[in-house]
């Protein structure tokens, strides 16, 4: 039990925190100036869109023009997500540096999510991640509802184990765990945890933690202190899965930046710079910025 030295950060706000909001598809190029941004605080991992149906996520519909109008910082990785082949060629084409899979340790969210079985999302993963790979992509896969699921209750950690290693297996880099509807606390965390590094070392795993329950930074404290070192998360704790109802944003990342300094864990973010831009993207959005770190710094230009 040992919390890491380094923690990578990895951004969600521009693919997670806006795939879900409602009303008004949002304007591209607040959606580029939020990418440019979030680059411009020192975050080195941006997940800047999703190449999905819009007819599913509308909000996404405009991921080759967001990902041509972006202005790409040197050392920054700007990734996409991929449900299919169709996505991946579109990543491709976009010259996403990084692309992810996602699929569910749920039957009923990832059908709900994705329209088929988890057998089926793997078995469709297979050219999506050939593809990628033909290109010299990496490709990230998730696992949704690793604490619980909306439509069926209680997630058994094998069962999240199993469809982690098979990502893995599949040639997944690295293997981000999701609590898609926030319902986790650190001793069913520190659980799952368990049994997913029974199967898969933690220094490919990832934590993708969302807020619902207020529980995400003491889940992500738990699951720290074993180990793990990449996090996901979202400026302003913006965002939401829309086939998750009720589900909150991710944690928010400039608490987790406050938590990581308050370790001792450096991870190279201007901490002020990344609030100020939290502010700035839920002026935008005309939404309340869910940050307790940025309430309590506030903005300062
Ligand atoms: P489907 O309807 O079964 O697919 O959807 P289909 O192959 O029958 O295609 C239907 C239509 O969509 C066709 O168009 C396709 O061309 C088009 P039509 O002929 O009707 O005009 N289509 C596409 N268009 C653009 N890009 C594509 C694409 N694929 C098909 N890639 C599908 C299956 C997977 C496409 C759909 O279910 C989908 O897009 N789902 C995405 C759902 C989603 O984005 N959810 C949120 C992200 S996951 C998440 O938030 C969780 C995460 O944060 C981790 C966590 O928190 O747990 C990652
Ligand atoms: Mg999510």
């Amino acid at each position: 039990m040992a919390f890491p030295t380094q923690v990578r950060l990895f951004e969600m706000s521009p693919r997670d925190g806006l795939q879900n909001e409602a009303g008004p598809v949002i304007a591209t190029d607040i959606k580029v100036e939020l990418i440019n941004r979030l680059s411009a605080c020192g975050l080195t991992h941006i997940e800047a869109a999703s190449f999905v149906s819009p007819k599913w996520v509308p909000q996404m519909g405009d991921a080759a023009e967001v990902m041509a109008g972006i202005e790409r910082k040197s050392g920054v990785v700007y990734s996409a997500l991929t449900p299919n082949l169709k996505g991946v060629e579109g990543a491709i084409a976009a010259q996403a540096d990084e692309v992810a899979v996602f699929s569910a340790a749920s039957e009923a969210f990832t059908q709900k999510n994705i329209n088929c079985s988890i057998a089926e999302s793997l078995e469709r993963f297979v050219p999506v991640i050939e593809a990628a790979k033909a290109q010299g992509i990496r490709v990230r896969g998730y696992v949704s509802t690793v604490l619980g699921c909306p439509y069926q209750g209680e997630i058994a950690p094998a069962q999240v184990a199993s469809v982690a290693r098979e990502l893995l297996d599949m040639g997944c880099y690295e293997i981000s765990l999701g609590d898609t509807i926030g319902v986790g606390t650190p001793l069913k965390a520190k659980r799952m945890l368990e049994a997913v590094t029974r199967e898969i070392p933690v220094e490919k795993l990832a934590a993708h933690f969302h807020d619902t329950y207020g529980q995400a930074l003491s889940n992500l404290y738990a699951v720290l202190e074993e180990g793990i070192s990449v996090v996901d998360a979202s400026v302003a704790g913006l965002g939401g899965c829309p086939y998750a109802k009720g589900a909150s944003g991710n944690v928010a990342s400039e608490d987790v930046i406050y938590l990581l300094q308050g370790l001792g864990i450096q991870t190279g973010v201007d901490l002020q710079q990344l609030v100020n831009t939290g502010y700035w993207i839920t002026r935008q959005l005309g939404r309340h910025n869910g940050s307790k770190v940025a309430q309590a710094l506030g903005e300062k230009i």
